[in-house]
């Protein structure tokens, strides 16, 4: 085993710092007040090939491996972890998506512009009724000749608003449960489709989170992805990978938060001295930097596996498991080592909370991650 990073993904690591702090940085704080949707930061993602990572070069993508991926998606979530959510969805749910149980139709005519961010997609699994129970689906894709006619409503759709793409799922088949969803990718103007509820939220606010409502919506067959009842499988093998990209956002909130956290504490006087001087304030720098280290090896391990070709999704859920809540703890304590300063937002760590709460949530909750390792463990 060794632990080295390539030359290539060290080069990554680099590109993707340098842009989230040349231009998403002197935005991030405000976008987030207005709930501004990063319009000309995500173009720019898609020119410097950050929204098609590990989409093949013959699609357009930048032919990477999940470990840059991580990287990069560490390095952006650092400075704006909306920005991150916005990449994540585009790259481990929707291009890996398609690139891996899509069509060559769909790859030639959504794969190639996704990864270049000439189109910007969107997952709709979750609804009103089927959060962590996601195979208990209500929208409904009836066959109508050589289309499907979709009803139904989405909820909590990351990057709906913009989406030129959604990837959908709806049962094809209800008296087969789980082995009778299909996916489907609806474009955007299809008619019957529209962009309902976009929520407020406590954080990610400059990423776009909304509901989604199909009447009478067709669909053509040539958009089905893989085989009719496949859709739920294809929601969970996706999601495998797309945790991985969860916990290397929340990875970089929680370094976010150790920086911030330790550039104070080299600031601040209190008593006489240096806050850092403290052995209170040193041991929480010591708890952070060790369990951010131990949620970057998890996340790390899980990119390798899924790399290597070895089933990775007990150890993607280990790693959004894990990330997630030192996430928020590290928010936590980086208030706490701010005091007042850290409850207002004249500093950035208030942001870091809010931002790293939702890390537990979107993707599975950590109870639906622990669902995921048991059965893993119970199963061998
Ligand atoms: N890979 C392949 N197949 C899988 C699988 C996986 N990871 N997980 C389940 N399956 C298969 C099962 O093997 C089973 O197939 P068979 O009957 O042929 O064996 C079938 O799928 C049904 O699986 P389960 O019986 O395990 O299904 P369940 O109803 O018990 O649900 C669950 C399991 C883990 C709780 C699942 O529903 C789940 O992951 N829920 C959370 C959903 C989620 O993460 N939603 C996030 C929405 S997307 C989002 O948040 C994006 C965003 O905007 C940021």
């Amino acid at each position: 085993m060794e632990f080295k990073f390539t030359e290539t993904q060290l080069m990554i690591k680099e590109m993707a710092k340098k842009f989230a702090q040349d231009v998403l940085a002197p935005s991030a704080n405000e976008r987030d007040e207005k709930e501004e949707f990063p319009y000309e930061a995500v173009k720019q993602m898609g020119e410097l090939g950050l929204l098609g990572m590990m989409v093949s070069e013959k699609y357009n993508g930048a032919g990477l491996d999940t470990v840059s991926y991580v990287l990069a998606m560490e390095e952006i979530s650092k400075i704006d972890a909306a920005a991150g959510v916005i990449m994540s969805v585009n790259n481990s749910l929707v291009c890996y998506g398609i690139q891996e149980w899509g069509s060559e139709y769909q790859k030639e005519k959504y794969l190639k512009q996704l990864a270049t961010g000439k189109m910007l997609g969107a997952f709709a699994l979750s609804e009103p009724e089927a959060g962590s129970d996601a195979s208990n689906q209500k929208t409904v894709a009836i066959k109508d000749g050589n289309h499907y006619v979709l009803n139904g409503t989405k909820n909590f759709i990351t990057n709906g608003a913009n989406a030129d793409v959604v990837l959908v799922m709806a049962a094809t088949d209800k008296s087969k449960g789980a082995h009778g969803i299909s996916a489907f990718i609806v474009e955007k103007g299809t008619q019957g489709f529209e962009v309902a509820k976009k929520e407020k939220k406590l954080g990610i606010r400059s990423s776009d989170t909304v509901s989604l409502s199909f009447t009478d919506c067709r669909v053509p067959e040539e958009n089905r992805i893989g085989e009719e009842g496949f859709g739920f499988k294809f929601a969970m093998k996706t999601l495998d990978g797309g945790r991985i990209g969860i916990a290397a956002q929340a990875l970089g909130i929680a370094q976010a938060a150790f920086e911030a956290s330790l550039k104070y504490s080299k600031e601040r006087k209190a008593f006489g001295q240096l806050i850092a001087e403290f052995q209170a304030i040193q041991f929480k720098l010591a708890d952070m930097a060790t369990k951010i280290e131990a949620a970057r090896l998890l996340t790390l391990k899980a990119a390798a596996l899924k790399d290597a070709n070895e089933p990775y999704g007990m150890a993607s859920s280990m790693a959004k498991l894990y990330a997630s809540k030192v996430a928020v703890d590290s928010a936590l304590e980086a208030i706490q080592i701010h005091g007042g300063y850290g409850y207002i937002k004249d500093y950035p760590v208030e942001r870091y909370l809010r931002d790293a709460k939702i890390t537990e949530i979107y993707e599975g909750t950590s109870e639906v991650q622990r669902i995921v390792i048991s059965r893993n463990i119970l199963k061998t």
